[in-house]
């Protein structure tokens, strides 16, 4: 499976998929890693992994347009599954349509709960004892779409948004993988917004 993957950001995300595959945890190929922003930390990661990556800047585009261009370039690489990861940027409709349930997100809160900017300061405004990630199909919607698996942490009362958002991002890197493992294998199958994962046969 090629896999595109769409930052903004730090990109450890990114980079604990390319540890995956490293350590053939996860049967993929990164195809291309895309950026919006040219200053995002991820790219250094990708350079110095020698994978091959793109700056797309968004600032001052049109939604569709912008992401015209983007599916452009994964087709270009031949993309099967898009995942975003830290991608700070809706997703058109059309865009969606272009990868039909082959877009990925991870999100740093148990959805429906916490969905949008600062799940993690969310999580603890509200006063949750658990919170965790979520690794999702995206939709058209913010963190919304089916949801492949979620990993469950528990908030202390010590916690400030960093310390929380550190034990939280544990869990990311471990589901993500995983998440798109199921996929590679064929595991998972849709019945409405439930995803049914198939158990490996014996
Ligand atoms: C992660 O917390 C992810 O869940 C959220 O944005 C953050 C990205 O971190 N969508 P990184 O760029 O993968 O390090």
């Amino acid at each position: 499976m090629r896999l595109g993957i769409l930052i903004s950001g730090r990109g450890s995300n990114f980079e604990a998929i390319a540890n995956a595959i490293a350590r053939r945890k996860l049967d993929a190929e990164i195809a291309i890693v895309i950026s919006n922003r040219a200053n995002a930390g991820g790219l250094d990661i990708a350079r110095m992994r020698g994978i091959p990556l793109r700056v797309i800047e968004s600032r001052g585009m049109e939604r569709e347009a912008y992401d015209k261009l983007v599916i452009e370039e994964l087709r270009t690489h031949e993309v099967d599954l898009v995942c975003l990861a830290g991608f700070m940027r809706l997703l058109s409709a059309s865009f969606v349509e272009a990868f039909p349930n082959r877009v990925l997100n991870i999100h740093p809160s148990l959805l429906p709960s916490f969905p949008g900017l600062d799940a993690q300061r969310q999580a603890l405004e509200y006063g949750v004892r658990i919170t965790g990630c979520t690794v999702h199909l995206v939709d058209e919607f913010l963190d919304s779409g089916p949801i492949l698996l979620q990993s469950a942490v528990p908030v202390l009362d010590t916690d400030d948004v960093e310390t929380l958002s550190a034990r939280i991002l544990v869990q990311e890197h471990a589901i993500y993988s995983q998440a798109i493992q199921l996929l590679v294998d064929r595991r998972v199958t849709l019945q409405g917004r439930r995803a049914n994962i198939a158990e490996i046969e014996a």
